[in-house]
């Protein structure tokens, strides 16, 4: 029994050491290697090309190694096998910190400071309360959560949004469209954990950064494509929106002519707010491999929109 390994062709090595070290006595190949498809049991992978899964006639399940599925909702042919997501804690909390990292920035007005640094200016002012700053998180799901957690746990007065009910401790959690849009108006800063599918494409265009406070700060960690990316320029460009720390973009990598890469108010970051750790991810997937073999489903199962 043979895993095939293909994290978009990204740092095999590592994931191949990985896999003998956690699942020594199974076999793994790089996709396109030299290997009988009626070999291959089980599929790690990240943006494997459409239609591959399907050569496999012994294949049991795929384990994706990313918690974002739009990849996978983009397949047109999709394999007959349980397909489950990577949910890392490491992924989340490195998520979570570097989302605390923008706050902390943000609140503390370190681009005042840098720019007063430039002017060789000794100036010091009162800073902003870390309670006295409202964050809200767009998207509750097991990464949001922790994130909206994290911040809360740090003295942010921090909420949650999402479509459905969700709960999280410490986090003031809210749902529904009507909600959002009451609340915005009173947030320093709006977070958009928002995963990428049919219903939130462009889901945060000109009326959601118009209902947010003036002058308030934008994050975003989870997908590119559910940003109007020209409504985002405008919005910062009125003023409207003060900053953005954006990790993610309709287009990756970024093109060179992007209009983010030199606006002052916007930070740019290659898509690595948490990027999956070869080492935690496969002895996640190790896991739950041996589960699966054992007739025990892994939590996470990917549910794909028809
Ligand atoms: C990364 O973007 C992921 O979805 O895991």
């Amino acid at each position: 029994m043979t895993i095939l390994l293909n994290n978009d062709g990204h740092w095999h090595d590592k994931y191949l050491a990985a896999l003998a070290h956690y699942l020594p006595d199974r076999k793994a190949v790089e996709f396109g290697a030299d290997y009988d498809p009626s070999e291959i049991k089980y599929a790690i992978i990240w943006k494997h090309p459409d239609g591959d899964l399907l050569n496999y006639p012994n294949l049991k399940a795929v384990f994706s190694l990313g918690s974002g599925t739009d990849y996978l909702d983009a397949y047109q042919a999709f394999p007959d096998v349980p397909v489950f997501r990577m949910i890392d804690p490491n992924m989340a909390e490195d998520m979570a910190l570097y989302t605390l990292y923008w706050i902390i920035h943000f609140q503390r007005g370190m681009e005042v400071l840098r720019a007063q640094q430039k002017k060789a200016q000794w100036k010091r002012y009162v800073t902003t309360l870390a309670q006295e700053v409202k964050v809200c998180v767009l998207g509750q799901g097991a990464i949001g959560g922790h994130i909206a957690q994290v911040l809360s746990r740090n003295g942010y007065e921090t909420y949650g949004w999402s479509r459905s009910e969700k709960n999280f401790e410490d986090v003031q959690s809210i749902s529904g469209e009507d909600s959002l849009l009451q609340i915005l108006p009173e947030m320093d800063i709006v977070v958009s954990m928002l995963p990428s599918n049919r219903s939130t494409r462009y889901y945060l265009n000109k009326d959601i950064f118009a209902a947010m406070k003036r002058g308030s700060a934008f994050i975003n960690i989870s997908r590119g494509a559910v940003v109007d990316e020209d409504d985002l320029l405008a919005a910062l460009d009125s003023g409207q929106i003060s900053a953005a720390a954006l990790d993610v973009f309709h287009q990756e990598p970024l093109p060179k002519n992007s209009a983010f890469w030199s606006h002052p108010k916007v930070h740019v970051t290659p898509h690595m707010s948490g990027a999956t750790n070869p080492f935690t991810s496969i002895k996640i997937i190790a896991e739950n491999l041996k589960k699966f073999e054992k007739g025990i489903m892994p939590d996470y199962q990917y549910v794909r929109e028809v």
